[in-house]
């Protein structure tokens, strides 16, 4: 297959991380014979301070000419802490989500055996957890109508019919393929956003009586996510709570550095991590390339390349069983794997099988 592949590293630990997705899909792509063609383009802190915008139109351009972006993360302290900066990194993000009409995105959280003791929570709850949150996202209050002076500030939650139409079908075409359970979360006994979600999804559901449909509010849910996460199998969101939920979902796996993420709707998909920037450990080659590295598995799956996700998420386990583990996974006492030594294991790995 030939492919066109954008890449945008963004910020902080992102060149990092992505220089081993990338090797990935080189080592992946010569294995399996595919063409791959790259175009590296800015956004981020790092394109604001090239070009003054986050998502500059040369970006949008790149992304718009090729068949997948893979994408590493974005933001910077320095915008952070500076609540009147007019122009922030995440406004890139959120452009090209936007601009892609990306309004699906799927972020599967599961669990890796032998690392069971690194979550938090008790081995016998998550052993076996394995749910895929699909996260509406290019609705709601990161992009409803805002205001801010010193006084007020206010986001709009809003929704269209259409909007949340789209996104249920989403989660049903994932259900019917995995355990045929979708949970709809929302807050529908406070707000008329969800209200309308609610009554959307009440029809809906009849197309698929196959499917066990239940409704949970957020608050619970999130409580629900800790104390018995094999209940679910497909959780279907509206933006926010989807942002929230599934950096809870991190701590099933065990670490944020696990969980990649694909999303997708009419424009071309990007695969991203589900974790930030991590300014803190930039140039350290200590992030985690795996979330990365599994976004990598998620583009070919996209492209209905079955072998070639499932080689990657074999040399990722493997690679997990032989303790070749950034610092924060690592079972104590190991040799030091940074990002670096983690993707040319894998990459080594691919090599030989
Ligand atoms: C994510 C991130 C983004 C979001 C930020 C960086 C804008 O947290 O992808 O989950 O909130 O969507
Ligand atoms: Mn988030």
């Amino acid at each position: 297959m030939n492919l066109k592949i954008a890449v945008l590293p963004g910020d902080g630990i992102g060149p990092e991380i992505i220089k081993q997705g990338v090797d990935v899909i080189d080592a992946i792509a010569e294995k399996f014979g595919h063409k791959i063609e790259y175009q590296e383009a800015i956004c981020g802190a790092h394109a604001i301070d090239l070009v003054g915008d986050p998502f500059p139109d040369d970006t949008f351009n790149i992304c718009k000419w090729a068949d997948a972006v893979l994408f590493a993360a974005v933001g910077d302290p320095r915008f952070d802490n500076d609540p009147r900066a007019k122009v922030r990194p995440e406004q890139g993000l959120l452009a090209m989500r936007k601009k892609l009409g990306l309004f699906a995105n799927v972020r599967p959280v599961q669990t890796f055996e032998c690392l069971l003791h690194k979550s938090p929570l008790k081995d016998e709850i998550i052993k076996n957890a394995d749910f895929i949150c699909i996260r509406e996202l290019t609705g709601g209050m990161y992009f409803g109508e805002k205001y801010q002076d010193d006084e007020k500030a206010y986001d709009t939650n809003s929704y269209t019919r259409p909007e949340v139409e789209r996104i249920l079908r989403v989660a049903y075409q994932y259900a019917i393929k995995r355990k045929h359970h979708v949970t709809v979360v929302d807050k529908a006994n406070v707000l008329a956003s969800s209200r309308l979600w609610r009554q959307v999804a009440k029809e809906i559901e009849k197309e698929y009586p196959d499917v066990i449909t239940d409704y949970m509010f957020v608050d619970n849910a999130s409580m629900r996510m800790i104390v018995e996460p094999t209940f679910f199998d497909v959780i279907v969101t509206e933006n926010t709570f989807g942002d929230i939920l599934t950096d809870e979902g991190s701590c099933i796996s065990g670490s944020m550095g696990l969980l990649p993420s694909a999303s997708t709707g009419e424009g071309t998909p990007v695969f991203e991590p589900v974790h930030g920037s991590w300014p803190q450990a930039a140039g350290k080659n200590i992030a985690n390339p795996l979330a990365q590295i599994l976004s990598v598995a998620m583009l070919f799956e996209y492209f209905g390349l079955k072998d070639e996700g499932l080689l990657i998420r074999k040399a990722v386990d493997a690679s997990l069983d032989a303790n070749v583990r950034t610092p924060e996974i690592q079972v104590e006492g190991g040799e030091f794997y940074g990002t670096r030594e983690v993707g040319e294991w894998i990459v080594d790995y691919i090599n030989k099988a």
